[in-house]
């Protein structure tokens, strides 16, 4: 997904505005660029491919200026390459733009403008927003940009330089993200906070239809028609060491060794420890309300949707009211039907995801309550939703998600928990039980990573198999999902996922000797089916590996390798098995010599359909 960068103040902008790019590649993209002003002079530069190869490009010149925005682009209009690359500038070639998003009815206006001699030179949709800011110019770049957003539809961000205002960047943005960080005799654009780290942690979460202008010593907010804002900045609590790789190889490994902090930290706070031990929601505003839901409705996208199917299970279990588990993308564009006591849990890493703020939005129309599940603090989704219980897994930069799933889960786990109390579902005793549990999550998670070496070992033997399935039932068959994508993102095998009982309705038929069946067993009550689904499996030739407790003996011998995880209680299990799954796809997508940081054709933060 497009990064934004911007910046002015007392540096010089180039190696700063190179640096912040770096900070997003994470997001995924396919080329890059900058524009730099010095006393009125566009300097413009832009390569396709990764940022080194911008770096090349200008590498033997000096481009000066304080004051300048960047981008890295995810083609969606036009191929990647060097003229579709951002900044895109206006036929004057004073203004220039990068932004982030879809216009809508770019095809409209640029006929529009073609049709006012205007000739256009890339194939993208921003290039019309430069041409329109230059269009209502007037001598005043921000009167020129609430001009054009008028026309605009679609989701943007954008940042605007003009060579006739050398002192400031309009920015401005719908649907797509936008942050600014406030620093001292300098001011930062980004699309996200890790960008912004190294130079400040107090930042402006800018709003949907807001405007931002970036001078050196200030930054001024308006709204859509032009009046001025006053707004406070916030303090980011991650520094710029969490959002770097800390001596680990790549984000993914190091993420997935966060995850018992994370866990620890998804807890904290939310459970009263004096007297009996109690769930503690208040921080989010939950009221006993919520908790009279005739149906809770789950939508999200990706491995956040599978942390909805664990919901799903997890509901049901403890709280014993009605789930629908909904892909978001799906939900949107079917009839789905509300009812007035439904609420909406929506679940997004990021926030941003497009078809999930789209279906938070359907939902909230017609009137239903919204609790968000989420890990970036001042997101749409977070701003938008009525309750939000941020997941606090501090940033995920590795495309694959990891730490966020497994804190979106403890989140579920404890909003189930209360909502079992207050349904009389759960008796306090046993919610007792049930926090020391999730208490334990921690170390056990811990206990986990310290038999990585052991995971490594089989994915040097198992990476090269032509197909992978993941099985599993009830809560294992959630993870399953889960595994089988992690698998397919950064390794590129082919991996699937089903219901263990759904083995004999076709995935059999694909079962040989070139297959690897992963066999998640930690539900108790279902060993005699997995046993016989795993019998099945090998006589047919595949290699298989099982997931199970450490201190069961049922499936010795009846596998090539066992991987165990520490007893928990079954139905808290996914916690636990999701980790030996993702160092799995981890260490196969090292053997298969592909970076699992930056996954081909994946974006982290899918903020476009
Ligand atoms: C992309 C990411 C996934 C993520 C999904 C939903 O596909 O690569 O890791 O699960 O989007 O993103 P969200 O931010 O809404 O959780």
């Amino acid at each position: 997904m497009c990064g934004i960068v911007g910046y002015v103040g007392e540096e010089q902008a180039t190696p700063v505005l190179l640096n912040a790019l770096k900070k997003l590649e994470y997001r995924g993209y396919d080329s890059a660029g900058i524009a730099v002003l010095d006393s009125g002079r566009l300097t413009v530069r832009k390569a396709k491919g990764r940022l080194r190869v911008l770096e090349e490009k200008i590498a033997t010149e000096v481009i000066r200026g304080h004051i300048g925005i960047g981008h890295t682009r995810w083609a969606t209009h036009g191929e990647p390459s060097d003229v579709n690359s951002h900044p895109q500038t206006d036929v004057s070639g004073k203004i220039a733009v990068v932004h982030n998003g879809i216009i809508e009815n770019y095809a409209k206006l640029k006929a529009w403008l073609e049709s006012n001699g205007v000739e256009f030179r890339s194939e993208t949709d921003t290039e019309v927003i430069a041409h329109l800011v230059n269009f209502n110019y007037n001598g005043d770049l921000l009167a020129a940009v609430i001009e054009t957003i008028k026309k605009l539809e679609g989701s943007y961000a954008i940042g605007v330089i003009c060579g006739n205002e050398p002192d400031r960047i309009v920015a401005a943005r719908k649907d797509s993200p936008l942050v600014i960080g406030k620093g001292v005799h300098e001011n930062l654009l980004a699309s996200d906070v890790p960008a912004l780290l190294e130079y400040t942690q107090d930042v402006y979460y800018l709003d949907d239809r807001e405007i931002a202008v970036l001078y050196a010593d200030r930054t001024e907010f308006y709204d859509d028609y032009g009046a001025r804002r006053e707004k406070q900045s916030v303090r980011v609590e991650w520094d710029i060491s969490a959002a770097e790789k800390n001596g680990f190889e790549h984000f993914m490994r190091k993420e997935i060794h966060e995850q018992p902090a994370a866990l620890a930290n998804t807890l904290r706070t939310r459970i009263k420890t004096y007297a009996a031990k109690s769930i503690n929601l208040e921080e989010i505003g939950f009221s006993p309300d919520w908790a009279k839901a005739g149906r809770v409705v789950i939508t999200a996208c990706g491995t956040a949707w599978h942390a909805g199917v664990v919901g799903k299970y997890v509901f049901e279990h403890f709280a014993r009211v009605p789930v629908d588990v909904d892909i978001a993308s799906e939900y949107r564009y079917r009839e789905p039907i509300l009812n007035p006591h439904d609420i909406f849990i929506i679940i997004s890493q990021s926030g941003e995801t497009a078809d999930t703020l789209a279906a938070m939005r359907m939902a909230k129309t017609a009137g239903a309550k919204i609790l968000a599940i989420t890990n970036v603090v001042g997101s749409t989704l977070a701003r938008e939703a009525d309750l939000v219980m941020y997941t606090r897994a501090g940033p995920e930069i590795a495309v694959a998600s990891t730490k966020a799933f497994t804190t979106q889960l403890v989140c579920l786990y404890l909003l189930a928990f209360q909502f079992g109390l207050l349904r009389g579902t759960i008796s306090p005793e046993r919610l007792e039980t049930l926090i020391r549990e999730l208490e334990s999550l921690p170390d056990k998670a811990r206990e986990i990573l310290r038999e990585e070496s052991g995971i490594q070992r089989f994915a040097a033997r198992q990476f090269n198999k032509d197909k992978v399935f993941f099985m599993g039932r009830l809560f294992d068959y959630a993870i399953s999902l889960e595994s089988a994508l992690k698998l397919k993102e950064i390794s590129y095998a082919h991996s699937e996922a089903f219901a263990a009982g759904e083995l004999k309705h076709g995935p059999i038929a694909l079962v040989d000797k070139g297959t690897l069946v992963v066999a998640l067993c930690t539900q108790s009550a279902l060993f005699d089916k997995m046993e016989s689904n795993i019998k099945q499996v090998k006589a047919r030739g595949a290699s298989v590996l099982v997931l199970t407790y450490r201190d069961e003996e049922r499936f010795n011998g009846s596998a090539d390798a066992i991987f165990r995880i520490p007893r928990v209680p079954d139905e808290l299990t996914p916690v636990l098995s999701v980790i030996p799954c993702q160092l799995f796809a981890y260490y196969c997508a090292i053997q298969r010599g592909h970076d699992p940081d930056k996954p081909r054709n994946l974006a982290k933060s899918v903020t476009v359909e």
